[in-house]
């Protein structure tokens, strides 16, 4: 009999989104003239901008013409996209990379999964709590924790609180770790790291031997000048970081799916010998053996991102999100309720009104205003008693949402 990976029977719940959409279809099924308003999941609403949708049909017609069809591309993608990628989003942050640095894929979500493919199970593993659980998920399922504790927290994992008490910047661990996975802007807190604070990881890598898995999904959410857009703008984090970048919130393509991973050829880990090996090599092995690519004309819709004129149409998309997102930060704090985030990113973490447990939260927040945000605790234990509410829906619903919310706990 074929034995199954038992790693996966240690996870508790089912994965958050999957299971709020779950309790979500059940209240639509017992309460079918509700109008419900989703600002749970980060999934955007808008559609793809003029641009990129142009390019993306000359790609899908590219396809059906034989002087211009394409096969399997590259697994790593055309050089033409990581190099659009360099000039564009990384060299105006005077940040250079070479073209074999730089891996498109179809998202950021399966590639800071797939990473741990290249790592030893031995590796201790940093985390910040709350945290985007596919951190946290996929190192249980691979082997590298024991069960999880009362609280939720897996043996063997290292866990970094962020709450209001640190300003949401988790301290250094205290035990010794070989994997840091960082996220800025921050999902869920929506909170951002400065130079000094990103400058404080990278020297505590370089010092620890840590390599940073740095996920930057959200940098083109940030609006205050000096927030570092890439971890590469820190000196010495080619040395220690592997950054992730994504198209989904980006440019509106979660169903599209696009994203791309930078390994510096000069990052390094030791194998059992005790031999420097470079990542690159290894995760270009890794790519070339388990993935085919990503499909020619979404890499051609990717490509048109850069365009002047699609960055500039990208840009009102990624505006018009963070308006709402000022919409909601502004009316719940006008509601007495506590807000972060928000303004360097398209997620808005507010502590619980009247001392409600996230959960508890939630299934009043639909009952009574039917709207859907994500419970703080689904995101870790010390995301309890917290909530995210996504700005990626439209303005309208947002409005009417944070009426909804302000009627029900507003103190006006
Ligand atoms: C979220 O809501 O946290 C994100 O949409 C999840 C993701 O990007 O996979």
């Amino acid at each position: 009999m074929a034995r199954l990976n038992d790693n996966y029977l240690k996870l508790k719940a089912g994965y958050l989104f999957p299971e709020i959409g779950k309790r979500v279809r059940e209240f639509t099924l017992a309460n079918p003239d509700a109008k419900v308003i989703r600002l749970g999941i980060g999934d955007v609403t808008q559609p793809l901008v003029p641009t990129i949708l142009k390019a993306f049909h000359e790609g899908v017609d590219d396809m059906g013409r034989v002087e211009t069809f394409h096969g399997y591309g590259p697994e790593q993608g055309y050089d033409w996209l990581a190099n659009t990628v360099i000039d564009k989003s990384f060299e105006p942050l005077g940040v250079e990379l070479k073209t074999s640095e730089v891996f498109i894929s179809d998202g950021s979500k399966c590639d800071t999964a797939n990473i741990l493919d290249i790592f030893d199970i031995s590796n201790k593993v940093a985390i910040c709590d709350p945290v985007y659980p596919v951190y946290n998920d996929t190192n249980v399922m691979v082997g590298r924790s024991g069960e999880a504790d009362e609280h939720g927290y897996y043996e063997g994992l290292v866990y970094m609180p962020c709450t209001a008490e640190n300003n949401f910047s988790p301290a250094y661990p205290t035990e010794k770790v070989d994997l840091i996975y960082l996220c800025y802007p921050n999902n869920p807190t929506g909170t951002v790291a400065s130079k000094e604070q990103l400058a404080g990881w990278v020297d505590y890598a370089l010092k620890n031997e840590a390599i940073i898995l740095f996920d930057a999904a959200y940098e083109a959410f940030i609006t205050e000048p000096g927030i570092p857009h890439s971890i590469y703008e820190i000196e010495g984090a080619k040395k220690c970081a592997i950054e992730f970048r994504s198209f989904s919130k980006t440019a509106g393509f979660t169903g599209v799916r696009c994203g791309l991973t930078v390994i510096p050829e000069e990052l390094t880990a030791t194998d059992a010998a005790g031999n420097q090996v470079s990542l690159n090599k290894l995760w270009n092995r890794r790519q070339g053996t388990k993935f085919n690519g990503v499909s020619y004309p979404v890499q051609k819709a990717a490509a048109a991102v850069y365009s002047d004129e699609g960055w500039a149409q990208v840009k009102e998309v990624v505006a018009y999100y963070l308006e709402n997102a000022r919409i909601i930060r502004e009316n719940l704090v006008a509601a007495g309720i506590e807000c972060y985030g928000g303004v360097n990113a398209p997620y808005i973490w507010l502590k619980t009104p009247e001392g409600m447990g996230s959960w508890e939260f939630f299934d009043k927040l639909l009952n009574e205003c039917h709207v859907v945000g994500t419970p703080g605790s689904g995101f870790g234990p010390s995301g309890e008693g917290y909530f995210r509410l996504s700005a990626f829906g439209s303005k309208d619903n947002v409005e009417e949402a944070v009426r909804r919310i302000r009627e029900k706990w507003g103190k006006e």
